[in-house]
């Protein structure tokens, strides 16, 4: 590795404690803490190169030349680095994500992880954890959740300074499973970027807001104590929470489709019928369904029979962020 490239490789992460609404859009400082796990087995792997014959910066995504909005967040990420390291080269970024583009799987989390290790690495730095989230968080919020290891909390902080992620527990802690059911492989119809400044004006947000510390504490808690039934009771409830704030936004954004409740509804049958099993959903219509690893195959199999999901992946917490030495 030179000391002008470096490649970095990041997982996905999917919140139990959700992030909805910023204080700061710019700096994505959010309204709230929020608690995640990593997506071992989903990646995205990214290579920067500073080079001093670029005019400027260029993002090359699953072999695309990208232009346009994307590229600005790269952007934001990269000046932060430039200003950091005292350079002024541009860079060329080419990166991959091992999950199929549309998939239902926000990318964005991996890829800024990714593209503020491999850059901060390319341009000589040698940063922190937290400085490396911090850097993360400015090109999407949930990235700097995907920097630490394994189950990860994100404190809201007071401002840039302070707004980072830390491991609470490394991936082994805990082997959960987490069934991706895809039901639309359809690309969102409202951004999260979007969604996060309608948050104010549900008159849910601010009540949710005020519940979250609680929340947050008692699935911080869930997880030390390996605890399932609370971890599912904690993370159902802000789920439902979050979903609330969306559906009374104006105007509304109601991400859910018919399969999605269908799933919801089979996941609360099977945990009736004794199975640890609880289900979160993101800013679309795919669920994720969390269970202990041993009872991943029969969830799985039990997901593919309902009408409308059309994929199931598996994932199990997943490491830190890690570059790759070439
Ligand atoms: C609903 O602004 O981080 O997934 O669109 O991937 O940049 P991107 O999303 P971001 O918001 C994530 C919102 C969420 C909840 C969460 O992951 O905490």
């Amino acid at each position: 590795m030179s000391q002008y490239q470096a490649t970095a490789i990041a997982h996905p992460n999917i919140a139990f404690i959700k992030y909805w609404g910023e204080r700061d859009p710019t700096l994505h400082l959010p309204a709230s803490g929020s608690l995640s796990m990593n997506l071992d087995g989903l990646y995205t792997r990214t290579r920067v190169t500073f080079d001093p014959s670029l005019e400027q910066d260029r993002l090359i995504l699953n072999g695309q030349h990208l232009t346009g909005p994307p590229v600005r967040r790269v952007v934001a990420v990269l000046e932060r680095i430039r200003q950091m390291a005292g350079m002024t080269w541009r860079a060329e970024v080419v990166s991959v994500n091992n999950f199929p583009a549309g998939a239902g799987i926000a990318s964005s989390a991996s890829a800024f992880a990714a593209l503020s290790l491999a850059a901060s690495a390319a341009a000589g730095l040698n940063l922190s954890e937290a400085q490396l989230s911090r850097l993360a968080r400015l090109g999407s919020g949930s990235a700097c959740r995907s920097v630490p290891q394994g189950f990860v909390e994100w404190q809201a902080g007071e401002g840039d300074e302070d707004s980072y992620a830390f491991s609470i527990a490394p991936p082994e802690h805990w082997d959960l499973a987490d069934c991706i059911a895809l039901v639309s492989q359809a690309h969102k119809l409202v951004s999260s970027a979007q969604g996060h400044t309608l948050a104010t004006t549900s008159p849910l947000h601010h009540a949710r807001i005020a519940h979250v510390p609680q929340l947050l504490q008692q699935c911080r808690q869930a997880i030390l104590e390996r605890d399932f039934a609370a971890l599912a009771q904690v993370t159902e409830q802000d789920c439902h929470l979050m979903h609330a704030v969306m559906m009374t936004s104006t105007p509304p954004l109601i991400y859910w489709q018919p399969a999605t409740l269908a799933i919801m509804q089979s996941v609360v049958e099977w945990r009736k019928s004794g199975w640890p099993v609880c289900y979160t959903i993101d800013a679309g219509p795919n669920v994720h369904v969390i269970c202990p690893a041993p009872y991943a195959a029969q969830v799985s199999e039990g997901l593919k029979l309902i009408p409308g999901v059309e994929q199931v992946l598996i994932a199990h917490p997943g490491g830190a962020a890690r570059l790759e030495l070439s």
